[in-house]
């Protein structure tokens, strides 16, 4: 009588067991992949390319005279060479036809998109290498991927708090909570 009560409860707490150690598996293991979506920009285009005709970094992301960060070029600056299409590149012609001639500006994906609520500027930042908190665009024919989380709609990328304090901490910069969240 005993014994069998005691069976029949491993019994029931065997399965209770094996679900708990699926599901935290599927949390483990697929829960992160099934997490990010992948993004390809709208437009593929080339640093590469652009680097090779000679242009700077700051002819198309610079620091305005008010010490804010222009961030992407617009139409006005693609448009200087592109208001026909140039080459034979299916990515340029997809451009010049769907952006520049119908004045759309390009919905570029932004690898690092803080929240609302955390202040940052470049202005800040310029003794660092863009490499520090950006992927390396300069030598890429096409930009890479960006995985965006399906529930925060955050790029993988967006610098998470610690890497920010991680810097700073280095160098010796304030960690107050004001610094960053104003
Ligand atoms: C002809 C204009 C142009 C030039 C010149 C240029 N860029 Fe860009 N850059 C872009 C465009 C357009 C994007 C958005 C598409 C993409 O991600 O490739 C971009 C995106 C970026 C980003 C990603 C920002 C983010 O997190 O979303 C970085 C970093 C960057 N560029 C760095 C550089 C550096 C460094 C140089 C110089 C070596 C440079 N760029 C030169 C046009 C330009
Ligand atoms: C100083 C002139 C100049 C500016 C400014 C410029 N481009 Fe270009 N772009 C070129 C040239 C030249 C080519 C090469 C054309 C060819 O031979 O295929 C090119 C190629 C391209 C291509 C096809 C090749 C590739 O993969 O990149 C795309 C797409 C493109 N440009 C988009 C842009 C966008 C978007 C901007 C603004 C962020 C921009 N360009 C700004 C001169 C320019
Ligand atoms: C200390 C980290 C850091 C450094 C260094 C840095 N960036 Fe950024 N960058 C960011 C962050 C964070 C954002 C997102 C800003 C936001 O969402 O408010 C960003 C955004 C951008 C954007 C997107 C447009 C925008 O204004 O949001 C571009 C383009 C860019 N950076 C280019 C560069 C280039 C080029 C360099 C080097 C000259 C550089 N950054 C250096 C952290 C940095
Ligand atoms: C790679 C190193 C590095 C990273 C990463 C970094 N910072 Fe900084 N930050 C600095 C340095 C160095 C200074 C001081 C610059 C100075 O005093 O000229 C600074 C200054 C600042 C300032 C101005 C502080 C003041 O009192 O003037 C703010 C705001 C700031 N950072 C926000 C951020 C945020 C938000 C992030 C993350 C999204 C970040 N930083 C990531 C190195 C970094
Ligand atoms: C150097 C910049 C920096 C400093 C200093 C800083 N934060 Fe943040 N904080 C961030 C950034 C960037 C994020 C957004 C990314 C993330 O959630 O990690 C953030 C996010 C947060 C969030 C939201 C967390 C979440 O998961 O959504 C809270 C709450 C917060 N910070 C509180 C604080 C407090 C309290 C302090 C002072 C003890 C502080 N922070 C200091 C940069 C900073």
């Amino acid at each position: 009588m005993e014994e069998k009560k005691t069976s029949s409860q491993s019994g029931g707490a065997l399965p209770f067991i094996l679900g708990l150690l699926a599901a935290l598996a599927v949390g483990w293991w697929m829960f992160p992949k099934a997490l990010f979506s992948e993004s390809h920009q709208p437009i593929r285009f080339s640093h590469k390319v652009h680097a090779e005709q000679g242009m700077a970094c700051d002819d198309c992301h610079k620091m305005r005279d008010d010490g804010s960060y222009a961030g992407l070029p617009n139409n006005e600056k693609c448009g200087e060479c592109h208001s026909d299409v140039v080459g034979s590149d299916p990515a340029e012609k997809k451009f010049v036809e769907e952006y520049i001639q119908k004045s759309k500006e390009v919905p570029w994906i932004i690898y690092q998109n803080q929240p609302d609520n955390v202040y940052f500027t470049h202005s800040a930042h310029q003794a660092q290498e863009c490499t520090e908190c950006h992927p390396k665009m300069t030598d890429n024919d096409s930009p890479p991927v960006a995985r965006i989380n399906k529930i925060t709609g955050y790029t993988e990328r967006t610098l998470k708090m610690w890497q920010c304090e991680r810097c700073h901490a280095e160098n010796g910069v304030s960690n107050a909570c004001y610094v960053c969240h104003k």
